[in-house]
Formats: structure tokens, C-alpha cells, sequence
């Protein structure tokens, strides 16, 4: 049976210059190198510029997605961003990447699922591409996680970092098997009852202020293996693929220790993981299509290659995406 797949012909990142490395950071901040990379693997991450604005990292990324796809902007008819660090609160950071890339009047607007992002976009952008209504999207995960931070809580600033990647989505005709190119399989998953885990605590509609992320760390830490371990079976069981035959896990890069807890409870090869996590930090919805992009820039990640992609983050969100290259 022949069915329209979405497929991902491209794929780009683009990380801010500045790096900062954990020994910058216990400069002014009660903590050290040994702690964090004990703690988390974070070894550094990259910080945007101050007059960097979330679109100004996602613009790039996107214009290397489209190179690598072979397209320009004039073929894109619909983008996606995940984001929690939008540049203004309206419009749309997608509306924004519109007019700086060049793309012509198309559909354009934001995803907001924290970390989880980026597999929630991809999920919402299957929902045109291989129904027929976009032949050239973009979904980007882009963010300045690091305007977020309360630089005194050093339970938090020393996690997160900035940047963005992006992937080109096309129509591509598959024969309804697992052997199809394009996006094969997903679980989504949210929890409300779990806001107090993560949150910013600032707002539009509250107090009119940006707010500070507040994390309890070690409870989402409890949380993230049990969770991000049961989205992955169930995005695998509806691809109908075994997690087994995985070839790449590309997880969202929140920390070393979540990484292998979870490989070692899916019995995953570590070398099978792509992590980026000592040198990019959390960049939350920015994290997964980096982490392709430095997989597929480094030759471990092929074409033809199946890669299961996972996250969690503030709401509690999570899920889960296969996908073949
Ligand atoms: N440097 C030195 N000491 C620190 C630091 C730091 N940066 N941060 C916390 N500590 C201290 C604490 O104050 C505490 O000290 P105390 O015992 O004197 O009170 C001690 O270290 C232990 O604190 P815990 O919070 O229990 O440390 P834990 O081992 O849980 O590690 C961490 C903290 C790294 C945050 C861990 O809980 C974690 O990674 N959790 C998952 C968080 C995460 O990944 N969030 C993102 C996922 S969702 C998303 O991406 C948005």
C-alpha cells in the first residue's frame, strides 16, 4: 500500500559564538567543574550575544537545513518553532524566521512544549506535510534558555545553554512498511499535575514579568528515566519497529546521567547515543535537531539510518519520535 511519508531531506544547526565554560561560571557562582561534570556531563555550553534574539539563532539553522536539503527559502511553504525564549511575545517566532530567511507568505507559527518541543513539532508538522498541505516545511527547536536563568540558583544556571537546530520536512512516497523514509512513529505525553517540577515562574497574564526557571531537580530526574523510557517503547510499538533495531538514539540533552539511565533500562548500547550534552548544556527544544546535525556533520548518522528521538520537559511534557533518515 503506497502512503505519503514526511521526510526529513535536511537537516542544520547553529550555536551562538560565546562559550562558556564551568570554570567561567564558578567565577561568581557557589560551584565547580568537578561538580557539574560529575553531576551532569556538562563540560560548556554557548550563550547568544545580548543582542541575539532567538530568531537570529533559529534564521541561520534554518537556512543550513534548507542547504542541505537542497532548497531555498523560496520553496518553503510552512515553519514550525519550538520555543519557550520567544523574541517578543507576539507575533510567532516562525513569522519572524519567515521574513528574516526571505520564505513567501505560507503558514508560520510557534510550538510551546518546553524540551519536548521539537518532538511535538515534528508530530504537528506530519500532520500537514504527509496529509499533503505543506511540500516544503521547516521545523526548528530554537532557544535562549539562558535568559531564563536566575544566574544565583546554582541548582539551575549551570544547566542550560543556547542554540538551534532545524530539519526540512518533505512529502516522499513510502510503501507503508518500516522500511519507509520519514517520520514512522510517535507518543506524546503530558502531565499538568507536575507543573511545580519546572516552571518559569513569571508570566504574561500573571505578574507581566519574564520570570526564572525553578526546577526540583531531583524529582525530574526521578521522573525523567521512568517516562522518557515508556514514550520511546510506545513511538517504537506504533512505527512497529523493536527498540532493538534502533539504528541512533538522538535524546534531548538534559543530562549525562538521564542519558544512560535510560539506554541502561531500554538495554541500549551506549554507543549508540548521540550526545552532544558536555559541549551544548540543555538547550531544551533547540537540543535534539543539534544533536542530528552533529551526528549526520560527523558521519556517525547515514541516510537510511533509523534514529528514535526523545525528550521531557517543563509541564511535565515528554514523547518520543522514530524516524528513518
Ligand atoms: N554546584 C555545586 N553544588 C550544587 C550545585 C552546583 N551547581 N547545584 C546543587 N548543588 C548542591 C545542592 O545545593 C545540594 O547541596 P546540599 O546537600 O548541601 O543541600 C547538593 O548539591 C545536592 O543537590 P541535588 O539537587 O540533590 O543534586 P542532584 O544530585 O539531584 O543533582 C541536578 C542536581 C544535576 C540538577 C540533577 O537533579 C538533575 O540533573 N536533575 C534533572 C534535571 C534536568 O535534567 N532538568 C532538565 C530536564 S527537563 C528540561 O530539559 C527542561
Amino acid at each position: 500500500m503506497s502512503v505519503v511519508r514526511s521526510v526529513v531531506t535536511g537537516v542544520g544547526g547553529y550555536l551562538p559564538d560565546e562559550v562558556v565554560t564551568n570554570s567561567d561560571l564558578a567565577k561568581f557562582v557557589d560551584t565547580s567543574d568537578e561538580w557539574i561534570v560529575e553531576r551532569t556531563g556538562i563540560r560548556t555550553r554557548h550563550r547568544a550575544a545580548p543582542d541575539q534574539a532567538v530568531s537570529d539563532l533559529a534564521a541561520p539553522a534554518a537556512e543550513r537545513a534548507l542547504r542541505a536539503a537542497g532548497r531555498t527559502a523560496a520553496d518553503v511553504d510552512l515553519i514550525i518553532v519550538a520555543t519557550t525564549t520567544p523574541d517578543l511575545t507576539f507575533p510567532a517566532v516562525a513569522t519572524i524566521v519567515q521574513r528574516k530567511i526571505g520564505a513567501p507568505v505560507g503558514i508560520a507559527f510557534d510550538v510551546q512544549a518546553v524540551c519536548s518541543g521539537f518532538v511535538y513539532a515534528l508530530s504537528v508538522a506530519d500532520g500537514f506535510v504527509a496529509r499533503g498541505r505543506s511540500r516544503c516545511c521547516l521545523v526548528i527547536g530554537a532557544e535562549t534558555m539562558t535568559r531564563l536563568m536566575d544566574w544565583e540558583d546554582r541548582g539551575t544556571c549551570v544547566l542550560f545553554g543556547d542554540g538551534a537546530g532545524a530539519v526540512v520536512l518533505e512529502p516522499g512516497e513510502g510503501a507503508g512498511n518500516t522500511e519507509d523514509r520519514g517520520l514512522l512513529g510517535f507518543a506524546l505525553r503530558a502531565d499538568g499535575g507536575k507543573q511545580d517540577l519546572l516552571y518559569v515562574d513569571g508570566g504574561v497574564s500573571t505578574d507581566g514579568r519574564i520570570g526564572h526557571l525553578r526546577m526540583q531537580g531531583n524529582q525530574v530526574f526521578r521522573h525523567a528515566v521512568v517516562n522518557i523510557s515508556e514514550a520511546v517503547e510506545a513511538a517504537a510499538a506504533d512505527a512497529g519497529v523493536p527498540v532493538a533495531s534502533v539504528d541512533w538514539f538522538v535524546p534531548h540533552q538534559a543530562n549525562q546521567r538521564i542519558l544512560d539511565g535510560v539506554a541502561k533500562r531500554l538495554g541500549i548500547d551506549p554507543a549508540k547515543v548521540i550526545s552532544t550534552v558536555a559541549e551544548h548544556a540543555n538547550t531544551s527544544a533547540a537540543s535534539i535537531p543539534l544533536a542530528m546535525d552533529q551526528g549526520i556533520r560527523d558521519g556517525r548518522i547515514k541516510p537510511g539510518q533509523l534514529l528514535l528521538l526523545e525528550a521531557m520537559g517543563g509541564g511535565l511534557t515528554w514523547g518520543a519520535c522514530v524516524v528513518r533518515l
